[in-house]
Parts: C-alpha cells; sequence; structure tokens
C-alpha cells in the first residue's frame, strides 16, 4: 500500500509544475467550484497508475491541478464512495496519496441530509465534528506507523481555526452558516423515518454517505480538516418527503455559489 501511494504521487508530481497545499474533494452536484480555479492541468481519474475509477452520475472523475486566489490546489472532482463497493483503503487512497504529495490541508464536501429541525433545505453546514456510523474504519489492519500512529486522536476532526475563519467569511458576506455534526452511514438507500429520528437521537445534525472516512485518514496523518455540507433534503420528522439522488444534486447545484464563495475565501486565508 505505501508504495502504491508513493507511486501515485510521483506519477502525479511528475504531470506537473504545481506544489498543491490545499487538498479539496468536491461532493454530489458541487464541482463547480472547478471554475473557480484557475487549472493548470486536468487528470481523469482513469489515467492515474493505481487510482479508482468513479461510477455513479454527478461524479465526473477527474484531478484538477491548479490556483484559487495563487494559492495552489489540488481538486478531486468526484470522489469514492463506500457504497459503490470500494474498500475504505481505496475511499481513502487519494487522501494519502495528497499529504505523499506535501498537501498539508483537507477541504471536503458534501450533500446530506438535515436532522436538524432548524435547519432547511439549501442550507449550508459548516461540519465541526462527525460520527462514523459505517460500521468500517480505514485505519483497520495493520497500522502504516509512516503515516501516523496505532491509535489516532480524533479531540479536533476538523480544525477549530478553519471553522471560525469559515464563519467569518460568512458573516462578512451574509452567508447564513450551520454548524453541526455530520453522521456518516454507508448508503446506499435514504434513511427511513425511524433511522433519521436515531441519527437526531445520537446527536447528529445532518447525514450522508461520505466525508468520515477520507477525515478519519487525513487526522492520521495530521492533515488539518475542513468539512462543509449542503442540506439537500429534510429528515426531521413531519417534513420527510421522498427523496432522490436527482433532487439532491438540484438543491447541491442551487446552494452551490454560497458555498464556492466560502471554499475560495478560505483557501485565501489558510
Ligand atoms: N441521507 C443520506 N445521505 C444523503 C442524504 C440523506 O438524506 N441527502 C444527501 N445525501
Amino acid at each position: 500500500m505505501l508504495e502504491r501511494i508513493k507511486t501515485t504521487a510521483d506519477y502525479l508530481s511528475n504531470q506537473t509544475e504545481l506544489k498543491p497545499l490545499v487538498g479539496i474533494i468536491l461532493g454530489t452536484g458541487l464541482g463547480g467550484l472547478v471554475s473557480e480555479i484557475d487549472i493548470k492541468q486536468s487528470i481523469s481519474y482513469e489515467e492515474i497508475p493505481d487510482f479508482p475509477v468513479s461510477t455513479v452520475e454527478g461524479h465526473s472523475g477527474r484531478l484538477i491541478f491548479g490556483t484559487i486566489n495563487n494559492i495552489p490546489v489540488l481538486a478531486m472532482q468526484g470522489r469514492f464512495h463506500y457504497y459503490e463497493g470500494y474498500s475504505m483503503q481505496e475511499v481513502t487512497f487519494p487522501v494519502r496519496v495528497m499529504k505523499q504529495m506535501g498537501i498539508e490541508t483537507l477541504i471536503v464536501s458534501n450533500a446530506s441530509g438535515g436532522l436538524n429541525p432548524d435547519y432547511v433545505v439549501g442550507d449550508i453546514m459548516v461540519i465541526n465534528d462527525h460520527i462514523n456510523m459505517f460500521g468500517d474504519n480505514p485505519l483497520i489492519g495493520k497500522n502504516m506507523n509512516e503515516l501516523g500512529p496505532r491509535f489516532p486522536d480524533m479531540s479536533e476532526p476538523y480544525n477549530n481555526a478553519l471553522i471560525a475563519k469559515a464563519m467569518e467569511i460568512g458573516r462578512e458576506n451574509d452567508i447564513d452558516l450551520k454548524q453541526g455534526v455530520y453522521v456518516g452511514t454507508t448508503g446506499p438507500t435514504f434513511e427511513t423515518p425511524a433511522e433519521y429520528k436515531m441519527f437526531r437521537v445520537l446527536g447528529a445534525d445532518a447525514v450522508g454517505m461520505s466525508t468520515v472516512p477520507e477525515v478519519i485518514v487525513a487526522r492520521h496523518m495530521d492533515m488539518n480538516c475542513f468539512g462543509i455540507s449542503i442540506i439537500t433534503d429534510s429528515g426531521v420528522p413531519g417534513q420527510i418527503v421522498e427523496v432522490s439522488h436527482e433532487e439532491v444534486q438540484e438543491v447541491a447545484a442551487t446552494a452551490e455559489p454560497k458555498m464556492t464563495k466560502v471554499i475560495k475565501e478560505l483557501v485565501s486565508r489558510i
């Protein structure tokens, strides 16, 4: 695995002069940030040795090298989901490659179902903590001591300084940012009403099918993480209606400009 990480990182580093400082994972319907990147190089996942290939509609699968306000970034347009059948190691492989390339900060975005009754569809939530309900963990197995410790600390999964900066950006730009706990679950089913209720009781504000594995692996390697989620549907009792992937994509696309603004500003202030 270590060899694979190094081989892929070397391959990518050889494709471009750019030395990215920030890694960005763009979730469902949130690929529009790409238009804010001054693109230097774009590589399809299929071209990258050892890279998994994304299968879900709405995840186009490209690595984008470029700059945002002159800050060098590497953006993943499309991520790998556990529900697609990838192992936790495959889902998180790109994050390990990012770290190997010298990236110290990870920004992740996603779409989620709202559990907090104060949220409405289209809201943007800065993730301040998470609950792992995947029933799996990417760090199970022999620990790679070169990457991080056997028992990684998770007391600050999402970097407090980055959260504070994002909230400041929200205030300055009149963007209402919620802050809350994201619970990650395997999917691919959306939740039953009883499951939404359970996740609320457990202490979560939003539920989704990604992000948790990537952040675990990033924290293992001591990367600073920032997560942001668009509430695309409601899991609040009394407000639950039928939900489809298309609707999730649509709402995400509508709320995206605000999220893009926050990420763009945040990158400049890291
Ligand atoms: N549940 C799980 N994942 C999601 C949801 C949801 O309601 N909305 C978007 N991703």
